[in-house]
């Protein structure tokens, strides 16, 4: 496949799978340049051999990371931001379900390190890339606008009390607030967009303990999307970026951020607590 003037470069951070991967294999068939940081090397190299069948050698690259860790997350903004000069999308989608209660390399809380930190500086990492693009956009997907839950100001590594649901619905939360302070203070031209796919047939079902992970792949089988169907706005956002600073979409639908979930002030304190926590790290 021929690169064409209209071809832009694509990182897709933790998209080995799912619907990351099937946005990174329909940019890269529309002649992209595509980078796909990942964890697992088995599936970064079935994905480079697909690129590889595609004709997209030149024009596709595996970065094997532990986005859990501020000093590889850091790396991979160092090697990346190298490499491409221009990063004209970014689309952050690691997430994990830990069960019990992990800490990541540097001493912290594991969910809140992938799902939210790794987010947070890879969003203001590529800032001299993004600014290097005509249009760029950041796609962030997470689950937005969701009421329960909150961030545990008095105890963000949920040190006192764990649980997944826990974890998830904070790291979320901190996801609202980081996309808000984006948007409220940029520290690129990126446009940002908070996706909420809706129940998506992934392998996140398998991170679940039977008999649990029955019942949702059962459920999964008739009440889910298919990864297709999920990628689908991502894989235009990336065609298209909004002309909007800041667009929070749940399942194709506006989500109202006046919501508390996107609180300015929590945002701004966010910030500080979340500087704070990389200080020395
Ligand atoms: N699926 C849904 O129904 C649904 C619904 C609403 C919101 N969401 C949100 O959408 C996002 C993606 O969800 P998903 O269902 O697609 O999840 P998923 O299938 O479990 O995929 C998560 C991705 O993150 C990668 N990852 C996990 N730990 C990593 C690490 N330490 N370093 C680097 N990469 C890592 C995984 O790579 P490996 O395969 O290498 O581990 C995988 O590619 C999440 O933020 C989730 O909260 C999903």
């Amino acid at each position: 496949m021929q690169r064409n003037d209209s071809s832009r470069t694509v990182v897709v951070a933790g998209g080995t799978d799912g619907m990351r991967r099937a946005t990174a294999v329909a940019r890269i068939e529309r002649g992209d340049t595509v980078v796909v940081v990942g964890r697992n090397a088995e599936k970064g190299a079935r994905l480079t051999e697909l690129a590889e069948r595609l004709g997209a050698t030149d024009r596709f690259a595996f970065v094997q990371a532990d986005l859990s860790s501020i000093a590889a997350v850091r790396k991979v903004i160092r090697y990346v931001g190298e490499a491409h000069p221009v990063v004209d999308a970014l689309v952050l989608t690691a997430n994990r379900q830990n069960l019990k209660r992990a800490e990541s390399a540097e001493g912290i809380e594991s969910t809140l390190s992938l799902y939210y930190l790794s987010r947070y500086l890879l969003g203001h990492g590529f800032a001299e890339q993004f600014d290097a693009a005509a249009d760029p956009v950041i796609i962030n997907v997470a689950g937005p606008g969701i009421k329960a839950g909150s961030v545990a100001w008095d105890d963000l590594q949920l040190r006192g009390r764990y649980t997944t649901m826990r974890a998830q619905l904070q790291a979320g939360r901190a996801n609202d607030l980081l996309a808000v302070a984006f948007a409220e203070n940029p520290s690129s031209r990126a446009k940002y967009v908070l996706y909420h796919p809706g129940f998506t047939r992934t392998d996140a079902i398998n991170q679940f303990n039977q008999p649990l992970r029955a019942l949702v792949k059962a459920y999964a089988k008739v009440g889910a999307k298919s990864v297709a169907d999920s990628a689908a706005p991502m894989i235009r956002w990336i065609e298209n970026p909004p002309a909007e600073r800041l667009t929070v979409d749940d399942r194709g639908k506006p989500v109202d951020l006046n919501l508390k979930t996107f609180d300015q002030g929590d945002a701004s304190r966010l910030v500080g607590v979340t500087e704070e926590l990389l200080k020395g790290r």
